[in-house]
């Protein structure tokens, strides 16, 4: 693995679940393999849990973290090809990116979405600049429009909990996991947040070798891009799309049509120990944070159905498998 951007950077998603997997069983098994050399973590953005879990992935790999708030204690940085910096930014990208490329063996960015032009989002600027003036390894710490470490993340927790049979055909034994129903959910939300967590677990979930039957279920105009969503069946009425549903993912994400926008935000499509009963006792996964009883209740984060801190947790074994495929070249 060269950078680790989207699910396409990814060989084998299985192959790389059990890496996870395996670090989560010994955290220490590949202590020495970044041993002198060091990751730099970029956040033009804020972040909990994507800035501690990659500095621990890191260490429990044998490399020096070093982070850096670039929108608190960096110069703001200029992206635009052929800009007259004029304005307010100091450095453009193309200069800041080799040195940060010289200082460090893995760069790992954070760059949240303008939500103002789609485009520009979407084409990634921020990101791919990144990757094409560093010169070495870029690590997404979620991106305009994606959060792959979450999403992979959100695999390896589906995985732990997916019920598997062993049996035994012509004196082999086998093992066969079930096929579960896969729910993302809108949820309401105080303000526009991205579309990226959202697009990012559609793209992975589609991409897990028909491993789960997967729904999505959001009000009318909250269509995420169909470059995601693709193999996903998509479904106006929450409740129906809840029924029998093993895993429930709640996530608010603004507009992607009319871009950037909150138009309904009904209180209704909140997930509540109510709509929970709809399910097959599905467990309840959210990438965090969350706004408590406006997103979910209360009564669902804090009962037995919630994973969300197995979840969270589950953030340092992904970046640990993710960063240890980069160092290895695998
Ligand atoms: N889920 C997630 O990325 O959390 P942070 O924004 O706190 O890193």
């Amino acid at each position: 693995m060269r950078n680790f951007i989207s699910v396409h950077d990814v060989k084998d998603i299985n192959a790389l679940v059990e890496k996870a997997l395996a670090y989560k069983h010994d955290p220490f098994k590949d202590r020495n393999l970044g041993a002198d050399k060091r990751i730099g973590l970029l956040f033009l953005n804020p972040s909990l849990r994507t800035r501690l879990s990659t500095q621990v992935a890191a260490r429990n790999l044998g490399l020096e973290p070093i982070v850096f708030n670039v929108d608190k204690e960096g110069w703001m940085l200029e992206f635009e090809e052929g800009a007259i910096m004029s304005g307010n930014t100091v450095e453009h990208i193309k200069d800041a990116a080799p040195i940060l490329g010289q200082y460090f063996d893995i760069l790992c960015i954070r760059t949240f979405p303008s939500l103002k032009n789609r485009e520009d989002d979407y084409s990634e600027m921020y990101i791919q600049q990144f990757i094409k003036y560093a010169g070495v390894p870029v690590i997404s710490l979620e991106s305009a429009t994606l959060h792959p470490l979450q999403s992979l993340t959100d695999i390896i927790t589906m995985t732990e909990h997916i019920p598997v049979t062993t049996g035994e055909t012509d004196g082999k034994f086998h093992t066969v996991s079930a096929k579960p129903k896969v729910v993302l959910t809108w949820a309401p939300h105080v303000k526009a947040l991205p579309q990226c967590v959202a697009n990012s677990f559609a793209q992975w979930v589609n991409a897990w070798d028909g491993k789960a039957e997967f729904v999505i279920t959001h009000p009318e105009d909250y269509e995420l891009s169909e470059e995601f969503t693709k193999g996903a069946t998509i479904i106006h009425d929450q409740d129906e799309a809840l029924k029998n549903a093993d895993f429930v993912y709640v996530k608010n994400w603004s507009t992607f049509k009319d871009y950037g926008k909150i138009y309904e935000n009904d209180p209704k499509w909140m997930l509540t120990e109510e709509k929970l009963k709809l399910t097959n006792n599905a467990k309840v996964m959210h990438c965090l944070p969350v706004r408590r009883n406006v997103e979910l209740s209360d009564e669902v984060l804090d009962g037995p159905n919630s994973i969300v801190t197995q979840e969270a947790g589950n953030r340092v074994w992904a970046a640990q498998a993710v960063i240890s495929e980069i160092l290895k070249g695998e």
